[in-house]
């Protein structure tokens, strides 16, 4: 949420190799969040009462230099099984589709699988445009489960390199714990706005960063915050 960094600032190489049309694509649609944003305040999102029909039809996508981060560092792990809690109208879905899509090209082990979860009909139905807009590659990686995904995400899960919790902050938790038992060793866990939303993180941040916990963690200083896990379960 709230941008800092436009696209434009970011460095060009951190998409090398991506269609023109895509990066044209998403550097429309950072844009057109962040001017939907301008009419939210913060304590819109603190209210789970009216958060969800505030941003019925916003888009609130993960800010772009965030997204490039999270593309490199799918990049890094070689991610190829992503599960991203709130898809929202599929801004950084499109990011990690292409992650998955550039390492299975470079290192096979297919095909590669980014599972969205998105329980607003209307804002699925305009991410599946987006991801049409991008082609088929984009599109065909893509499994967008609707509905809530405290049930979607009970099934068919394995192997997961990575999980995004790009979603309202009571979610973040109940989200971990179902995808958990499913994380590979080293997989990575992103959290956003882990600073400027750290007291609703708070049940989140306890589990994540509590002795033993499995995970190493650490905040990094985006804007309003970023937390980056790694899963790192003791042998017994
Ligand atoms: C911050 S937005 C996601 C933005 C998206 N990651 C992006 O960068 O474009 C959070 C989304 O989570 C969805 N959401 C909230 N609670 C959910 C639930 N229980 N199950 C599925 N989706 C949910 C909301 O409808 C909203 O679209």
């Amino acid at each position: 949420m709230a941008a800092q960094a436009h696209p434009s600032s970011i460095p060009e190489n951190t998409l090398e190799g991506v269609p023109a049309h895509i990066v044209a694509l998403l550097d429309r649609l950072h844009d057109e969040s962040l001017k939907q944003e301008a009419s939210l305040r913060p304590e819109d999102f603190r209210n789970d009462e009216t958060v969800h029909d505030l941003t019925r039809d916003k888009f609130i996508a993960l800010d772009a230099d965030k997204a490039r981060y999270l593309y490199m560092l799918c990049r890094a792990i070689n991610a190829k099984t992503i599960v991203e809690a709130g898809t929202s109208f599929g801004v950084s879905t499109i990011y990690l589709a292409l992650a998955v899509l550039a390492n299975v090209r470079a290192t096979g082990g297919g095909p590669g699988r980014v599972i969205g979860t998105e329980h607003e009909p209307t804002k699925a139905a305009r991410a599946r445009e987006h991801w049409r807009e991008c082609g088929d590659d984009v599109a065909g990686v893509i499994d967008l489960r609707e509905g809530d995904l405290r049930e979607t995400l009970k099934q068919d899960l394995e192997n997961v390199d990575l999980l995004l919790l790009d979603i309202w902050t009571p979610m973040a938790l109940p989200t971990l714990k179902l995808v958990q038992p499913k994380m590979r060793y080293g997989a990575v866990v992103i959290a956003d706005n882990t600073i400027s939303a750290a007291s609703s993180y708070k049940d989140f941040l306890e589990y994540i960063r509590a002795p033993n916990s499995g995970f190493i963690s650490q905040t990094l200083p985006f804007h309003n915050g970023l937390e980056m896990s790694i899963y790192l379960p003791q042998k017994n």
